[in-house]
């Protein structure tokens, strides 16, 4: 599947499951002080997370171009030293803004990837959301129980607010999250080591692809938490690492996403490029 089949495939699935398919939005973030560029999908909808706008189309999906180079989710500092961090990146999303949540996000993302992009079941691992006594916040028993219908237990790994709670910024809208990884290493690499030890290790074959985020809170200038007025569903899977996986890659810059950039910059400079494993 090329990055084009992607996209469609992504936007085919949520329209059939009643989601109107929107554009990106700029990237530079124009009536938002906490935020100067876009970093995630769901910057556009704040203000409808945030009760602020009314609820039109309780159901949307789309593919964001992101940049993540400042503030809280900076990765600038990754880019270039590893084969899946981008300054900008593409990322498909679908929304609920009051409408399903926890139970139709987990399962129709496991329907998407396991059934539709045909990504074997043996490869995946998720992570649900620990608690975290310092926000007063218990284990996310519900995404928990939704997860143990699709995947084996042992695949079900735990993770703390730094991995599974996502926050736009220092304040805004923010909610509990359950990430997809994927193991892409070798069928021998993954019988002497079980990628459960490798989730969140910084792996550059064991990476995540997908993230649910339960929208619930607005994280406060004084940093409590304050119950959102609905829930809402927000997710964000990176095109870029998905065509990796997708194109039996092992770094994003092999894909269709970037070859052709790559071997245009190759003709003009008279350089040759070399895939790295890292
Ligand atoms: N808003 C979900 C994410 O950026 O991961």
């Amino acid at each position: 599947m090329n990055a084009q089949d992607i996209r469609k495939v992504f936007f085919d699935f949520f329209a059939s499951r009643g989601h109107d398919v929107v554009a990106s939005a700029p990237m530079v973030v124009k009536d938002d002080p906490t935020l100067m560029f876009t970093n995630a999908g769901m910057n556009q909808f704040k203000d409808l997370f945030l009760g602020n706008s009314e609820i039109k189309e309780p159901r949307v999906a789309n593919t964001q171009k992101c940049l993540r180079v400042s503030g809280k989710h900076n990765d600038l500092e990754e880019v270039g030293v590893d084969t899946y961090h981008h300054t900008m990146f593409e990322m498909l999303g679908n929304w609920s803004f009051g409408d399903y949540f926890k139970k139709e996000a987990i399962q129709w993302a496991w329907e998407l990837l396991t059934d539709h992009y045909k990504i074997d079941p043996e490869k995946l691992y998720v992570t649900i959301f620990e608690g975290d006594q310092a926000d007063g916040l218990p284990m996310d028993e519900e995404a928990y129980a939704v997860w143990k219908e699709l995947i084996a237990e042992e695949r079900i790994l735990k993770a703390n607010k730094k991995d599974n709670f996502w926050e736009m910024g220092e304040t805004g809208p923010c909610g509990p999250c359950s990430e997809i990884h994927v193991d892409l290493r070798p069928e021998a690499e993954r019988r002497q080591l079980s990628g459960a030890e490798l989730v969140n290790q910084d792996h550059p074959q064991v990476i995540e692809v997908w993230n649910l985020v339960f929208m619930e809170f607005n994280r406060m200038g004084d940093q409590s938490l304050k119950s959102l007025p609905n829930k809402h569903i927000d997710t964000g899977m990176g095109l870029e690492r998905l065509a990796m996986v997708l194109q039996g890659k092992t770094s994003n810059y092999d894909t269709d996403v970037f070859q052709p950039y790559i071997k245009l910059i190759e003709v003009r400079t008279g350089m040759k490029y070399t895939s790295r494993r890292q």
